[in-house]
């Protein structure tokens, strides 16, 4: 099985695409809605939060984990790679993130290399994507905003009302003047507000989502992976593939709303607690 992780709903906009590119696997989605959101922890507290969600993930059938959320992926993604696949050894199994593969992607459409990120607070401090750009392509430039409030708005169904998109306005006035032409939406809740992004930066800046960017690389990954590949399960038709959805918040309320992130009704949700 493929599981998907996030501190809430995001990750949804990522198994979205995940189901679309690779239906045939058997996928389970863990939202951490009961300790969302984790863009203003500190990284010990990412961490510990991730660790719990790994453990509980690989408790289960799960080969893979894809990290779907780019604070998780920027503070935590090593230390777990390295505490859980590295260390002991694991070559059955592997915990992907979603930096590298978005800077490449960002790298190979920006003509000018002047790419923006908006994400997090934690995701900006850790500066992951400025460290990635400088092995990827040094002479690159990358301009970073934190939008803390958006995540609070999107959790809400809050993301079409004007007041959202005034407060994403104010925040994308300063990367205007940096001629980017490239922005990485570098949280996986933005995709909510996809149009505003695009409308307030311009038609000539690709506006990148985390979503589509990683379920293409994940292809990639699994057929140069076969000792992961063959560990997952799967169904010869996508009808057949199994779907399963854990919050650690409240089941019904994730039916609801995460149907939203995911553009198809979710039917089951099961309640677990993670410690
Ligand atoms: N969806 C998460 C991300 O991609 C962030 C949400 C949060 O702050 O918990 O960064």
């Amino acid at each position: 099985m493929i599981g998907v992780f996030d501190s809430g709903y995001g990750g949804l906009t990522v198994l979205k695409e995940l189901l679309r590119q690779l239906p045939q696997y058997d996928t389970v989605y863990l939202g951490d809605n009961g300790r969302t959101p984790y863009g203003g922890h500190d990284a010990e507290t990412i961490l510990s939060y991730s660790r719990q969600a790994v453990e509980h993930l690989f408790a289960q059938d799960v080969k893979l984990i894809v990290v779907g959320c780019n604070t998780v992926s920027a503070v935590a993604l090593r230390a777990l790679q390295e505490e859980y696949i590295v260390k002991p050894q694991r070559k059955d199994r592997n915990i992907l993130g979603v930096i590298f593969p978005l800077i490449e992607k960002a790298v190979e459409l920006s003509k000018t290399k002047r790419i923006g990120v908006v994400g997090t607070r934690a995701t900006v401090a850790s500066e992951a994507y400025v460290h990635e750009l400088k092995k990827l392509c040094p002479e690159g430039r990358i301009v970073q905003q934190a939008c803390p409030l958006l995540v609070p708005f999107i959790e809400e169904g809050w993301d079409q009302k004007p007041e959202a998109k005034m407060i994403l306005k104010k925040y994308l006035r300063p990367l205007q003047s940096y001629n980017l032409d490239t922005l990485i939406l570098g949280c996986t809740h933005y995709p909510l507000m996809h149009e505003a992004f695009q409308r307030i930066m311009g038609k000539n800046v690709h506006v990148l989502d985390t979503g589509p960017t990683v379920a293409a690389s994940l292809v990639d990954y699994l057929k140069r992976h076969p000792e992961i590949e063959n560990g997952l399960s799967k169904s010869t038709n996508e009808q057949g593939a199994t779907r399963r959805f854990l919050t650690t918040g409240d089941a019904e309320r994730f039916k609801t709303l995460g149907s939203r992130f995911l553009g198809q009704g979710i039917v089951e949700v099961k309640r677990v607690k993670l410690q």
